[in-house]
């Protein structure tokens, strides 16, 4: 018997929760099914509380005994969704449609929370203002769009057959461990390369930045609230436009920018921005950390890692 089962613990921000429940003295299992941005070593696999499975979340026929399942795993480039969509459809539908039919023919008592960690994506773009809990969700891409539809399946699973869900909303993660495709590792990666960085349209696309500590202390603050069958964003209001990263980051690392601009793609979204009152308002919780403050860590995380590798 496992306090949590956690789905997707080789990638990023998975990755970082797994060290955070182990610290807290739970004992998990992490299924995954090690993709090109997984990664191995991170450092709790020898922990007497840890388990390893490797598999995909839409093809296994066993889900362990557990308290908590939280679905990290998914396809998360839109870039890759937009090129090809048929594995985000596998693993983010197929998948949570897999994990929802073995925890519904559980004895009731028998059957886990379900976590679905979805994205402030599946709003789609808003140019002014900012999107509630309460708003219809309208994605942009295909990556988005198997996201929103993985909330479907966990409404109908709650409605059909009673089964517990909380799913979180969050806007952008940064920190250490995230795969270089993304936009913060790949500047980084650029420049310690000398390469120059490609930037979509003029670079104004506005994201909010949240640190993946405040995204996974945040969603176990909602696993031990009472909250349940509730739907919570999470971020930390902390915009700036992608040029503007960039050009933090450069600055950061004292290198002179190297920037080539191509033509937009098609399902970019303009702005994300999304309300915090509600996880505020119900369990208190408010991020830590900003962008400005704690890039300098996670451009050192890098560098380490470039200097070992050449
Ligand atoms: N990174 C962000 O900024 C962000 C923001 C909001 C929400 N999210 C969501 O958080 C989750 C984690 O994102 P991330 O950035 O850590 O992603 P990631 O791509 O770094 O890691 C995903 C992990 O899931 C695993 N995986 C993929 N498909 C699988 C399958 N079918 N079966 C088992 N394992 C599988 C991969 O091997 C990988 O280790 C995703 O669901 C994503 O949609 C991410």
């Amino acid at each position: 018997m496992y306090d949590f089962i956690v789905t997707g613990g080789c990638g990023f921000i998975g990755s970082h929760f797994i060290e955070l429940i182990l610290k807290k003295g739970f004992r998990v299992l992490n299924i995954d099914k090690m993709t090109y941005v997984s990664w191995e070593n991170i450092g709790f696999e020898n922990h007497p509380h840890y388990s390893f499975l490797k598999a995909d979340i839409s093809e296994i026929s066993n889900l362990p005994k557990c308290d908590y399942l939280i679905n990290f795993a998914a396809e998360s480039f839109v870039d890759n969704s937009i090129e090809n969509s048929e594995e985000f459809f596998r693993s983010n539908v197929n998948g949570v449609h897999n994990l929802l039919e073995h925890i519904r023919m559980k004895a009731k008592f028998d059957r886990p929370l379900f976590f679905q960690v979805s994205t402030d994506e599946v709003y789609g773009d808003i140019i002014d203002g900012v999107f509630t809990e309460e708003d219809y969700l309208k994605p942009s891409n295909p990556y988005s769009a198997t996201k929103a539809a993985a909330e479907q399946f966990v409404y109908a699973y709650n409605r059909t057959y009673g089964i517990d869900y909380i799913i979180t909303r969050c806007s952008n993660n940064f920190g250490c461990r995230q795969y270089p495709e993304k936009l913060i590792p790949k500047v980084i990666m650029s420049a310690l390369a000398g390469r120059s960085m490609t930037i979509h349209g003029d670079g104004s696309y506005v994201r909010s930045w949240v640190h993946v500590e405040d995204h996974c202390e945040a969603i176990l603050a909602l696993v031990e609230s009472e909250k349940r069958n509730q739907v919570y964003n999470i971020c930390s209001g902390d915009e700036a436009s992608n040029l503007e990263v960039v050009n933090l980051i450069y600055e950061r690392m004292n290198i002179e920018p190297k920037l080539q601009f191509v033509e937009n793609r098609w399902g970019q979204d303009l702005r994300y921005a999304i309300s915090t009152n509600k996880i505020e308002k119900d369990i208190n919780w408010k991020s830590r950390f900003k962008l400005k403050e704690t890039i300098d860590e996670v451009i050192k995380f890098y560098k380490d890692k470039y200097e070992k590798n050449s």
